[in-house]
């Protein structure tokens, strides 16, 4: 039978416990500091602070906004999101980190908000797809996957909305192969793939306000449909050249 127990007197109950608490630090000062008041502290155990099981102070800051909630410590953003806050646009698919549909931006990177704990977002900025445009006037991005077709069933939609902003944030002018790897974490059923690409790379130049309408590419080619640009000798040559420097320079240091 195995030992449950560590040498140090801390079993191995104790010693998870204790790694689940050490997971929630991050948050852990800002939330004692933000404890209100009369309502109950962390307590210590093994020698770290743990919060809960019960619902605990937790302020998040989504879009710009602070939201103060009371929430259980196993809360997942995703959950504090749609179910606490009323903002559905984060979908949830398969709620274990695989599909995307729950995407949103925390401190600038695409995140999966049913893979997270609100009480471990505490000081990092939030981006919904909310938090984007209105009916009336739509964000770039937004426009752009209308413009393009870019949605069949459109539950997936927010997900890559949000991936794609995250992309070009990042990087304003991408090329196929970016935008690509840019959604490689989101899927869509229906398979709208070609028209979500089109549409990032024809938002990428108003986002980055070079242009107000069609963008011109730096290749001079018209992006009407990136597969076919993608595979166009220009961007052949290039990624063939980008993969001989790679090789060159594994074989100097081979
Ligand atoms: S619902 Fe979060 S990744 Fe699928
Ligand atoms: S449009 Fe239906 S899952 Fe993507």
């Amino acid at each position: 039978m195995a030992n449950d127990s560590k040498p140090d007197g801390i079993s191995r109950r104790d010693f998870l416990r204790g790694g689940a608490a050490v997971g929630a630090l991050g948050s852990a000062g800002l939330l004692v500091g933000e404890m209100a008041e009369g309502k109950p502290g962390p307590r210590m155990e093994a020698g770290v602070q743990v919060f809960g099981p019960g619902p605990v102070p937790v302020r998040l800051r989504i879009n710009g906004k602070s939201y103060d909630l009371e929430l259980e410590p196993r809360t997942t953003l995703l959950d504090a999101l749609r179910d606490k806050l009323e903002l559905t646009g984060a979908k949830r698919v398969c709620d274990r980190g695989t599909c995307g549909a729950c995407t949103v931006i925390l401190d600038g990177k695409p995140v999966y908000a049913c893979s997270l704990l609100a009480i471990d977002v505490q000081r990092q900025p939030i981006e919904t797809v909310e938090g984007l445009g209105r009916p009336e006037k739509l964000h770039p991005l937004q426009a752009a996957f209308v413009e393009n077709d870019s949605q069949q069933c459109g539950f997936c939609t927010p997900g890559f909305v949000m991936a794609a902003k995250a992309l070009l944030d990042h990087n304003p002018n991408p090329n196929l192969a970016d935008v690509h790897h840019g959604l490689s974490g989101n899927f869509c059923r229906c398979g709208t793939y070609a028209g979500m690409r089109r549409a990032v790379l024809a938002a990428a130049p108003l986002m980055a306000g070079l242009a107000e309408e069609e963008p011109e590419r730096e290749d001079g080619g018209e992006m009407k449909d990136p597969e076919a640009a993608g595979s166009s000798p220009p961007a052949k040559a290039h990624r063939q050249n980008k993969k001989k420097k790679k090789k060159g320079r594994g074989r100097r240091h081979g």
